[in-house]
């Protein structure tokens, strides 16, 4: 603007006036165009300084195209907060694809397993960092009943139901939701339809994810259905604090559970047992590898590792309450699992056998991530001595996790 002001001046300077008459006339009409042409310059001059404020104003989530999943666009979202840490999250079966904490000397790397790009995900995937519903872990033969009414669920795992089932709330599309701010979060919800698996009613979902300034991912889980229903979710992340360059055997694992489930030989928990004395005793601090081939342990032997529900010494009911404490000393990273839920499961990654390529072209070996899975426990539905995961209309489910990083 302030150079077509200049560009008037100069044409005014320079003409050559014939008559004194023109002269005032050319004058008269530079001014005039001058007057009219100064507020607009005003205002753009203006505008620029709010580009120039708002271009300094830090963003802590964006969003980037990540592909399609049934017909339906797929977004990653980044997610940092004012530490650097730094959490990738995409509607797509709400996974955590990336995140981005640092070791003791101030490092940040990935210590989650996923893949680079969305059709490793759409391809196959060991659930990776996703959202799992409704309901988390096996229900046996993919039956039980509620309220005299007998419903069968799709199987997918050696005639159990694991996971939600074949197209599981980790496979399916949801509305995403960002809200900007240090504290930046991810809302994500999908309405599950009455049948959808086999499982009864509407059950609409939401899942939030925030990044907090604390360096903590908190995820709150929320739904509400119109009919009875059985809910279980939680999140299948797979973490490994040396971010990919050992496997997690050399891992420090504390879980505040003094009882775990016993399974049989597909899983499906057969009661409660106290940990004393077993490979299963992780009340005090122990490497996941110092037991995890405990050859004379049927349990052991059943899950290939660990693959089983803890039950979490709890004070008070619905509490957040510390879960589980993970550290790895060749990073000095710690993790920190607090939860509302009841129990966790410890999946120490045995069906990972190098037949998957994920990020980086980094090979998951046998055992390069390990799982905690905060929920009610696996089968609950069939087993009245479980605390109950029936959800009624009117009633709202809402549990909240933190996977804190120290
Ligand atoms: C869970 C189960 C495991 C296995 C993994 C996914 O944690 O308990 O048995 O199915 O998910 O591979």
């Amino acid at each position: 603007m302030t150079c077509i002001l200049y560009k008037i001046y100069m044409f005014y300077s320079n003409f050559q006036f014939h008559t004194m008459y023109t002269k005032n006339l050319l004058f008269f009409v530079c001014v005039s165009l001058f007057i009219a042409l100064l507020p607009s310059c005003q205002t753009s001059e203006k505008k620029s300084e709010r580009t120039a404020d708002s271009a300094s104003v830090k963003t802590y989530i964006s969003k980037t195209v990540f592909g399609t999943a049934d017909n339906q666009p797929v977004d990653l979202y980044t997610l940092t907060n004012e530490n650097g840490v730094v959490a990738k999250i995409t509607n797509y079966g709400g996974i955590i694809t990336s995140l981005s904490v640092p070791d003791k000397n101030g490092k940040m790397e990935d210590i989650v397993l996923g893949y680079d790009s969305l059709s490793g995900y759409l391809k196959s995937t060991p659930y990776f960092g996703a959202i799992i519903g409704r309901y988390g872990n096996r229900i046996a033969k993919g039956k039980f009943t509620l309220d005299g009414k007998a419903y069968k669920l799709d199987t997918n795992n050696i005639g159990n139901h694991l996971h939600g089932g074949i197209k599981g709330f980790d496979k399916v599309v949801w509305t995403a939701t960002p809200t900007e701010g240090t504290e930046p979060s991810l809302k994500l919800t999908y309405l599950s339809k009455d049948g959808e698996e086999g499982y009864p009613g509407n059950l609409s979902v939401e899942v939030i994810y925030t990044l907090t300034k604390d360096n903590s991912i908190k995820i709150e889980y929320t739904a509400t259905t119109d009919k009875p229903t059985v809910i279980n979710l939680t999140n299948h992340s797979y973490f490994n604090l040396t971010g990919g360059k050992a496997d997690v055997l050399d891992h420090d694992l504390v879980l505040n559970a003094d009882k775990y489930l016993p399974v049989d030989k597909t899983l499906i928990p057969t009661g409660i047992k106290p940990v004393k004395g077993s490979a299963f005793d992780f009340t005090t601090s122990h490497k996941i590898g110092e037991r995890i081939n405990d050859a004379k342990d049927e349990q052991i032997k059943f899950g290939g590792g660990y693959d089983h529900c803890w039950v979490l010494n709890r004070t008070t009911k619905d509490s957040l309450s510390l879960a589980a404490t993970l550290s790895e000393a060749s990073s000095g990273r710690k993790m920190e699992v607090y939860t509302t839920e009841p129990a966790i499961q410890f999946y120490s990654g045995n069906f990972l056998n190098g037949s998957i390529t994920g990020k980086g072209n980094i090979v998951y070996k046998f055992r390069s991530g390990l799982c905690l899975e905060t929920e009610h426990y696996p089968d609950s539905p069939n087993q009245a001595s479980f605390p109950s995961t029936v959800l009624k209309p009117g009633e709202t489910y809402h549990t909240i996790t933190v996977y804190k990083f120290l």
